[in-house]
Parts: C-alpha cells; structure tokens; sequence
C-alpha cells in the first residue's frame, strides 16, 4: 500500500521543510533480502560486570560471522548484557555503555539488552534492577525510532544461556524491521535444540496457515515456505481461487473450509493424518465493528467463533488426536487492539485479547508436549483492511508510533517463522507486538 505521506515529507525540498516545522519523517526501513548477512555492518557489543551470557554472545556473533565494531565508527547493531545487573546502584552500567555507543548506531540499526528474567534474578534488589531494563529499553527505542532503528529487551532464566541464538539472530536481523520496544522471555528448552540449517530452518516441516488466501496470511505462507516448510493453507471455500494460487506457488496444498464449521477441527486433524503437523498458525480473523450499544447478538457471536472459539476447538482437536508433532509449535494472531482496547471493537478487542489468555493458558500443557504457543499481536499493518480506513484513523495508525509508519504483511510473518523455527524451543507464552512501539496500548 502507498504511503503518501511518507513519500511527501521525504522528497527532495520538502524533506527540508518537513524536518524544519518538526514533521515526522519515516525513513526506509531494512528488510530482509535473500543472500544477506544476518547483520550488515559491525556490531558493539559489551557487559556489565559478572555477566552469564557472554560466552554465548561471543559463540552466536562468530557463529554469524559478524564484523565486531572497534573503539570508533558506526556499528549496525549494539548488544549488551546487563545479566550482571543485581542493584540499582549497577544501572549505571547502562549509561557508561550507551552514552558513547548510540550516537554510532547507523541507520535501521538494532539494540538488544540481555537481562535476566526478574522474579528469578535471586535478590529483592536483584529484581528491582533487572525490572528497571524494561524503561531504559522502551525509552531508548524512542529515541532511535527516528532513524529507523529498534530496541528490545531479552530477559533469559538461569540456565537458559543456550536457547537465545535464534532470537537474537532474528532481533539483529531486518527481519525484525517492525518489532520494537518488545520484551522477550526466554527459558530452557521445551525440547532439545536440533542442529538446524539457518537459511532453511523449517526444512522437511509442515505449517498450516489459516486465513491464507490473501493479506497477512498469504505473506506467512510465503515466508514460512521460504523457510523451508511445506505450506498447506487454509482459507473459506469462496476464497479457494485465491488460496490455490498462493499455495500452488509455494508448492503446497489447499484445505478450503471454514475454521467454524462443526466438522473443521476433525477435518483439519484428519488432513494430517499422516506425519502429523510442525507449525499451526492462526491467522483468520475478521472485524465486524460496532460500539456495544449498537452491538447485535448474531455479530458479536459471530466474530468470536472465527477469531477465538475454532482456534480452541482446533487446538483440542490437534492435541487430542496427537497430531502436532515433537517440538511442534502454535502461533497465534492477537492485535494491539486486544492489548489497548479500540472503541468501536469490543468484540474484536474481547477475542484478541482471549487470544492471549490462551496462549498464556495453554503454554504450561504445550511444554508438557514438548512443543511452544505464542502470539503476534500486529499494529497497524499496510493490508487492503487498513487501507479502507478513514483518513484521520489511517493516518494516526501510522504516525503514532516511534518509527512512524505502518508495518507491512512480511514483518508480522518474519516474526511468526520466528517463533515458527526449531530452535526457538526456549520461547513459549510470549505476546510479541509488531506495532513499531506504536503509542497505542501498553
Ligand atoms: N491488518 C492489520 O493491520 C491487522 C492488525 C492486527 C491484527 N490483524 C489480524 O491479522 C490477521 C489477518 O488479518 P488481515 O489484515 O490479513 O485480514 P484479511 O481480511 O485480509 O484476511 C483474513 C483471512 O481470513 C479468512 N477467514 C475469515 N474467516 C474465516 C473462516 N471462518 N474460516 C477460514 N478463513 C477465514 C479470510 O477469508 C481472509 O482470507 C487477522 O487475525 C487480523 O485480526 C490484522
């Protein structure tokens, strides 16, 4: 979708007159291109003292192969691993770090502050300071929003020191273009961490993509089959033109059925009779807008049975009849409405925000199953939904954010093959905004 604006306030002349009045100008932001480096440019990385974390910081940066940035110049990307943080007083660390450090972030750069998860820090002040990590995090991702840049904040349990390379690959990536502000928890494994082909990390997998045909759904189908899986997707039998030629590129297969219908949890589970299934994304999902005072029974009630009752009727299903395999992972489609709230959107508020609730429920059973249940929760993504908005709503959606401008289809997927890989056994019970820190919500 066109963004007018930001072509507006970037053009030769008037970017001048845009930045001299204050108007915000959103820069291009790096995405992922086949055949590039995780991270394209050298990255500063340093500790605060008594750290857990460097030798595999060091090992996932060689391992990369990334350029290590010396004492001067620009650096792509800044990590630091505030896990040696056990008081208040040690937060200073964080100045004596950054303060040199962020003037050198180049362009759509990326800082990731490793912490450890706070109610397992081992002190009352321990935790005190690792909980204070989250306001430096947002903050600094304020400040260099501007420049297309983001930070995150990766809290790791005691004994989970092995189980971040694929999440810091992807937080150094573009392909994390959209994410920013986040904060991410890892722990130990659900299963063992397989060896895994980086560039093809869903190799001889299967993922089922609900709502596939178009929109987001078709651009984690095709990123989920770039990744190496075979996609079958899933969208309502009217759609299945649509679906046929986005699968049939992938060269995958088509499951047309309505998610709400009686028989589809049993369908679905049958389609996977044989080899069982890796990789469940929920995506389908619609809005039927309405203030509750204007709110009939027949569309909230609707609403609700697409966005949130099938995906438990189908998560049942696959669980009970065994077949999401080993090490196997659900993702689920929240929004930041489900997060915030959005007059207007009661329902669809209501059924995202159950959406977190399930994976909040379900991930302690998953982990039983050796397998992980996450959830994106997108902001304002470029689709043909946000592209129908009124003008004013449209435009506040995109520039109320801290790198102001909508997010694209791609980087909701990036995140989902994300959590999707095999070796992000140690995220389970995560909610990930893809809202470039949109204002909006928490
Ligand atoms: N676009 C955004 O900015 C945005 C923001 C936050 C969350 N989301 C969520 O992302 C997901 C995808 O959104 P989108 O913008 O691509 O929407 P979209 O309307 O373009 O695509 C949704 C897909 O789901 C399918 N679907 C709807 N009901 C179904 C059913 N009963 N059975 C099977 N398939 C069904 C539709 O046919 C469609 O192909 C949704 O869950 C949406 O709530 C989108």
């Amino acid at each position: 979708m066109s963004d007018r604006y930001s072509q507006i306030v970037n053009a030769p002349v008037l970017s001048t007159v845009a930045r001299q009045v204050g108007l915000p100008q959103p820069v291009d932001l790096d995405r992922h291109q086949p055949g590039q480096p995780v991270v394209a440019g050298p990255v500063l990385s340093g500790a605060a003292p008594d750290g857990r974390l460097e030798r595999s910081l060091k090992k996932i940066l060689d391992d990369i192969g990334t350029e290590r940035a010396g004492a001067e110049g620009k650096a792509k990307a800044l990590v630091f691993d505030a896990s040696g943080i056990a008081d208040s007083t040690d937060l200073v660390e964080l100045q004596r770090f950054f303060y040199p450090a962020v003037p050198r972030l180049r362009r759509s750069g990326r800082v990731v502050v490793l912490g450890t998860t706070p109610a397992l820090a081992g002190s009352v002040r321990a935790h005190t300071a690792q909980r204070a990590l989250e306001g430096f995090v947002r903050s600094l991702a304020k400040e260099i929003g501007g420049k297309g840049a983001t930070a995150q904040l990766v809290y790791v349990e005691p004994g989970a020191e092995d189980q971040i390379a694929s999440t810091l690959r992807f937080l150094l990536s573009p392909k994390s273009a959209y994410v920013d502000g986040q904060v991410i928890r890892v722990a130990e494994g659900v299963a063992p961490t397989p060896e895994i082909d980086w560039d093809l990390p869903l190799s001889g997998k299967t993922a089922l993509v609900t709502g596939a045909s178009r929109g987001i759904g078709a651009a984690i189908a095709a990123t989920l089959g770039r990744d190496g899986a075979k996609v079958v997707g899933l969208d309502v039998p009217q759609a299945e033109g649509d679906l046929r030629a986005v699968v049939e590129a992938l060269g995958g297969d088509a499951l047309p059925l309505d998610i709400t219908a009686d028989d589809a949890p049993d369908a679905i589970a049958s389609h996977f009779a044989a080899g069982g299934v890796d990789v469940v994304v929920h995506n389908a999902g619609v809005t039927r807008d309405r203030t509750i005072a204007k709110m009939p029974e027949d569309r909230w009630a609707q609403l609700m049975d697409i966005n949130l009752s099938s995906e438990e009727r189908i998560n049942e299903a696959l669980l009970d009849s065994k077949r999401l395999n080993p090490n196997g992972r659900i993702v689920c489609v929240s929004s930041m409405s489900g997060i915030a709230g959005n007059s207007g959107q009661t329902n669809y508020a209501a059924s995202k925000a159950g959406v977190i609730g399930m994976v909040e429920s379900m991930a302690p059973t998953l982990a039983k199953k050796k397998a992980t249940i996450n959830a994106v929760a997108p902001g304002f993504i470029e689709t043909r939904m946000t592209a129908a908005m009124p003008i004013g709503p449209r435009e506040a959606g995109r520039r109320l954010s801290s790198l102001s401008q909508g997010g694209l289809p791609v980087d909701v997927a990036e995140t989902i093959a994300w959590f999707a890989s095999p070796a992000t056994t140690g995220v389970n019970g995560n909610v990930v905004r893809v809202c470039g820190q949109s204002l909006l919500g928490a």
